[in-house]
């Protein structure tokens, strides 16, 4: 087969094994559906638009919303199906892409299928937890995009503004772009908002998929300067925010509420979750500002099959430079995370 580029060929698939179990922690998802008035008012809302008719070409009603809720130009927002798709629009566009190691996969796993160079700078272990390693990434940061998550997935670590600053800086300095993955902002209390509307070489991206709930929805949107998000908005295929998706989302943007519940809730639980596991006789959980822990064991296929074998499903990361031992447990519901407890300790 000579049809594709030859890059494409033969490349592994997105890293995800889906297992079937009753106490699901492995993705990350908010733990509550969608209040169910809320679902009821949304789904009703989708039976009123025309479903023959395409939507708008760019998402407009649902970027006019956010630029409404953020206070942000709506030249500037990009909405897609999903934030993935966003990162894959950023990284084709990008002459190069700089990560830090470990990091979310999705940004390499799109390199590679963009053929965008890719580098990666290792995070400094720090404490028990991780720190950038700034000076490397000051130095390797020269042109191009740096994907930087924070808080960080999969460490949960927050970065200190001043780190986040200097970075926006150097991409200023070298006319690259700064993409803060806003991803778990909510969990963490933190906004990037003011950095970026200063500096147009700053760009954040969110999404619906975790605070919001609605990670079966696939939603998520960018944050840039009206340039930067022209060029992404071109990247993604027209019409690409489906009618039902649209109406779904104007109804929880109307309705924000129950954001902050899933926050509080799943604040409350990953504090308690963490004090359990201190008290582990071998795991080590390290804080997390995020909706998931991850928890250093002697030997991570060993617990991911214990927990398995009590019906709790995680996610090994011990593949990772930095993260030998490594599992990542998403905060659930008080009784399943009792589950995961119980399952950590038998
Ligand atoms: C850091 C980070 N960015 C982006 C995403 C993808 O979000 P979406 O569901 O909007 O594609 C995730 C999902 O786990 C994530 O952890």
């Amino acid at each position: 087969m000579t049809a594709f580029k030859p890059h494409l060929m033969g490349l592994s698939r997105y890293p995800y094994t889906p297992l079937e179990a009753r106490v699901k922690l492995d993705q990350n998802e908010s733990p509550f559906d969608l209040p169910e008035a809320l679902k009821r008012q949304a789904l009703e809302r989708m039976g009123r638009v025309a479903w023959n008719r395409y939507p708008s070409l760019d998402a407009r009603e649902v970027r006019q919303a956010l630029a409404r809720r953020w206070d942000w130009p709506p030249e500037g927002v990009v909405v897609a199906p999903g934030s993935n798709l966003l990162i894959q629009a950023l990284v084709q566009a990008a002459r190069r892409v700089l990560d830090t190691l470990p990091s979310f996969p999705h940004y390499a796993h799109a390199a590679r299928l963009a053929g965008t160079p890719y580098r990666a700078v290792l995070l400094r272990p720090e404490g028990e937890g991780f720190a950038l390693d700034l000076e490397a990434l000051l130095l390797q940061f020269t042109e191009g995009v740096l994907f930087l998550a924070n808080p960080h997935a999969p460490t949960g670590s927050l970065f200190p503004q001043e780190a986040v600053l200097a970075l926006a800086e150097r991409a200023q300095e070298v006319g690259g772009l700064l993409v803060v993955d806003e991803a778990y902002r909510e969990f963490a209390g933190v906004d990037h908002r003011a950095l970026a509307q200063k500096n147009p070489h700053v760009a954040l991206l969110r999404t619906f998929s975790k605070a919001w709930s609605l990670g079966g929805v696939r939603a998520g949107y960018l944050m840039a300067s009206p340039e930067v998000a022209g060029v992404i908005q071109n990247l993604l295929p027209p019409f690409a925010l489906p009618v039902h998706t649209t109406a779904l989302l104007l109804c929880v943007l109307e309705a924000p509420g129950y954001v902050e519940e899933v926050v509080q809730y799943v604040k409350r639980e990953r504090e308690s979750l963490y004090e359990a596991l201190k008290a582990h006789p071998t795991w080590r959980p390290l804080r997390s500002h995020t909706n998931f822990l991850l928890v250093r064991t002697p030997d991570a296929q060993e617990a991911f099959h214990k927990l398995l074998a009590h019906g709790v499903l995680v996610r090994r990361q011990d593949h990772y430079p930095l993260l030998s031992g490594a599992l990542r447990v998403t905060v659930g519901r008080a009784e399943e995370n009792r589950a995961f407890l119980e399952a950590a300790y038998a």
